[in-house]
């Protein structure tokens, strides 16, 4: 039997709100994203979830509230990413023009024009963040920018360049304050990539995935 108990099984990547408290009310503030988003512009792998303080209608506005069907950008996170109240992508159809003299975006009140800065939006790039991320209460994260598998974004951190697997980062402008494991270690991890197994299988790896056991997660 796994650590998670026979009664409660982890829920279906289908689930909407996967999280019920102990009186047997689900929370209706946590969502499995990639279950409540329908969008052109975004990606979410299985299981990834966000928790909000309120009920949120519209998650992709929620989260990237730049990204309209249509941008030139996508958002893509990959799987068992944690995702609190608050974090904001600020993908990059945000930017305004900057290679002229003024950034004043004078020709989206225009229909016919509205289009017209999508090459040079388009240059800042997708908005990617891997598996296994955990993003902190409130953290932002500016246009283009990639965060890599396992690592770990402060509260309030402001996320301006890539930040390197299993590293933790923190601030405004965010920087590595540590990394989580040694290098040898880290390369066993994105080698295992446990998070792309079936879930029983993961469920059967859990002891050694919380017991921090590399050796016991390789044989699972
Ligand atoms: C980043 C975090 C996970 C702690 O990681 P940690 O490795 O234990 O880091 P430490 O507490 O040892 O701090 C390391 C350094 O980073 C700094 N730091 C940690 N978190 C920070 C943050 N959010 N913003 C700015 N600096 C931060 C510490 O002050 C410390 O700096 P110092 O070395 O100059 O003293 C934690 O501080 C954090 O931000 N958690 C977010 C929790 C959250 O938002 N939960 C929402 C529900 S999911």
């Amino acid at each position: 039997m796994s650590r998670l108990g026979t009664s409660r099984p982890f829920p279906d990547a289908r689930a909407r709100h996967p999280i019920t408290l102990p009186n047997g009310d689900v929370h209706p503030n946590t969502v499995f994203l990639a279950n409540v988003i329908d969008h052109p512009n975004v990606e979410f792998g299985d299981y990834t979830y966000y928790s909000d303080f309120e009920t949120v209608d519209d998650h992709a506005a929620r989260i990237a509230p730049y990204l309209y069907p249509g941008s030139p950008e996508k958002l893509r996170i990959g799987r068992f990413c944690q995702i609190a109240h608050g974090v904001r992508f600020i993908t990059a159809s945000a930017n305004h023009p900057m290679r002229g003299l003024s950034a004043f975006p004078f020709r989206v009140f225009n229909p016919d024009t509205m289009t017209a800065y999508v090459d040079e939006v388009a240059g800042y790039g997708d908005t990617v963040i891997g598996n296994d991320v955990w993003l902190g209460y409130e953290a932002t994260v500016l246009p283009g920018v990639t965060i890599g598998d396992g690592a770990i974004v402060g509260a309030k951190a402001v996320v301006s360049r890539d930040v390197p697997p299993y590293s933790i980062v923190a601030g405004d402008p965010a920087r590595v304050v540590r990394t989580r494991f040694d290098d040898e270690t880290i390369a066993r991890l994105l080698a295992v990539r446990w998070w792309y197994w079936d879930i029983a299988r993961i469920e059967a790896a859990l002891p050694a995935i919380e017991a921090g056991d590399i050796d016991a997660l390789e044989r699972a």
